[in-house]
């Protein structure tokens, strides 16, 4: 007989036929009942095994994290909490758990503690919930895309290009760190190297995206994207996953209602599937803010956020709005940013994203229309703006408790204005010929945006450190499993 999974037989009538069930044992109580998760579902289901008629060793051997396999009747069950239940005619410990020694013991443990034991936290009932809201925002990301006729393309990971052009790149090389080949001048000879010229890791897939894009007309990406920034924040991962939509023929505005319209659909896709996952999620959160100080909680439940963000229109503000917003705003004149704001031009901090999200507008927000001198190469320089005062077709959308969770623009695509600017900044245009081209043949309006999938994720779930929304974070000094 196969085995059945949790999840359908709690879905299912009891009844007086055999069925199976196989997983880990959560819990197992006075020598009877077993709480049974096989990771299928969020709920156990209780198998009652019948000690009189078991033998004392194999009951000695049903202990927490132990893998079992049970074969009994689907009953109607008598305890609250469940429908049903399993009456155990035959049990057999598949593998055995330590009681002594197996680290996710049936009580609360830290995120801290939780996070070390990434292996093993998996079988805790936040992170089986993480997990699979996970999963389902990621099913969610390509039905989206998929329904709407956009291709899904595979950029590389390795790649000669910075499409950031902000440097903070992981090398590739396959050079020995000792006797590293030279260059007369002293430098290193990249021409020996497995590619024969300097690689990285991909900051982004956007410039090769961007060369589909103007054939197949509406792309996107989904895939791994790293980082060498040394920032070890919540928010920060050096190895983490973007979508990248880009679409020929949008501009700007079409732009921020792709990205708006996406993000409403993943969330409801995720309710309407992760119902158990995120009633939980939402209740791990209103214990966990019990211990903060009123005016550091959130002021909505989980699912009443989520239903917000679904049910409301982003706030969309050009910067200098923002930035006119923020200098007269109390904390600045109080001086309690860190970065106070004085001038135009300046960048905005995650503290002065999070003011006009959070205190102002209370909404999601669209800042579009940053200073061309804080943003990328490839942003579409805005007609008529002041001589030093250049503006470029940038958007960011800005989440309560998220802080940046989008970032993108409609692209220059007028080949001059492009080359100048990369001559500007330095940037190789012989590196680049291949993004050139696009201008040069057949160039047009064209748009897209990055949405780091792992906020997305701490978004929905409620969870507040990136590190718990990603199986096996990457940062500064850590790289463990
Ligand atoms: O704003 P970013 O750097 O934009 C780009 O990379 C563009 N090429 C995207 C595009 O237009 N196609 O990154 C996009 C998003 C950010 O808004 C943020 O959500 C996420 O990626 N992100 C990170 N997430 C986790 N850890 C990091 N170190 C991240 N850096 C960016
Ligand atoms: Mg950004």
């Amino acid at each position: 007989m196969k085995h059945t999974k949790v999840k359908d037989l709690l879905n299912s009538a009891p009844g007086l036929h055999e069925v199976k069930a196989k997983g880990w044992v959560r819990t197992f109580r006075n020598n009877q009942f077993i709480a049974l998760n096989d990771g299928s579902t969020i709920n156990n289901i209780q198998c009652v095994v019948d000690f009189a008629n078991t033998p004392e060793e194999t009951l000695k051997r049903i202990t927490t994290g132990a893998a079992v396999c049970v074969v009994g009747t689907l009953a109607e069950s008598q305890g609250a909490g469940q429908k049903v239940e399993i009456q155990v005619s035959k049990i057999e410990i598949l593998g055995d758990s330590d009681a002594e020694k197996y680290p996710m013991q049936p009580k609360k443990h830290s995120l801290e503690f939780l996070r070390e034991n990434a292996h093993l936290r998996i079988r805790t009932n936040a992170f089986g919930a993480i997990m699979r809201v996970r999963s389902t925002l990621a099913f969610a990301v390509h039905q989206y895309f998929q329904e709407k006729g956009f291709f899904y393309v595979n950029t590389p990971i390795i790649t000669g290009s910075d499409a950031e052009g902000a440097g903070e790149m992981f090398k590739v090389t396959a050079l020995p760190f000792d006797g590293t080949p030279r260059t007369e001048d002293g430098k290193v000879n990249y021409k020996e190297d497995f590619f024969g010229k300097e690689t990285n890791l991909t900051v982004s897939g956007q410039l090769e995206g961007e060369t589909y894009a103007m054939a197949l007309g509406q792309i996107y990406t989904f895939g791994p994207t790293f980082r060498a920034e040394n920032s070890n924040t919540s928010r920060h991962l050096a190895e983490f996953w973007m979508i990248e939509p880009e679409v020929a023929f949008n501009n700007l505005a079409d732009n921020m209602d792709l990205a708006e319209d996406f993000i409403k659909y993943v969330i409801k896709y995720t309710v309407d599937k992760c119902g158990d996952d995120l009633k939980f999620l939402e209740q791990r959160l209103l214990e966990e803010e019990k211990s903060k100080p009123q005016a550091d909680r959130s002021e909505m439940a989980l699912l009443e956020k989520l239903s917000f963000v679904m049910d409301n229109n982003f706030k969309r503000v050009s910067y200098t709005e923002a930035v006119d917003i923020l200098k007269n705003s109390k904390p600045n004149k109080n001086k309690k940013f860190q970065y106070p704001i004085d001038d135009w031009g300046v960048d905005l901090q995650s503290e002065h994203e999070r003011f006009l999200v959070e205190k102002h507008f209370k909404c999601p927000v669209i800042l579009f229309d940053y200073p061309a001198n804080i943003k990328a190469f490839y942003m579409r320089l805005n007609d008529n703006t002041e001589p030093g005062k250049e503006t470029v077709r940038a958007m960011d959308i800005l989440f309560p408790g998220i802080g940046e969770i989008v970032g993108g623009s409609q692209r220059e695509e007028r080949y001059d204005v492009l080359l100048e600017k990369m001559k500007v900044l330095g940037i190789d245009e012989k590196e680049l010929y291949w993004y050139l081209d696009t201008r040069r043949f057949g160039s047009a309006v064209h748009s897209g945006f990055g949405l780091g999938f792992e906020r997305l994720v701490l978004f929905v779930t409620g969870m507040t450190n990136i590190r718990d929304v990603i199986p096996f974070p990457r940062t500064p000094q850590n790289a463990e499993f």
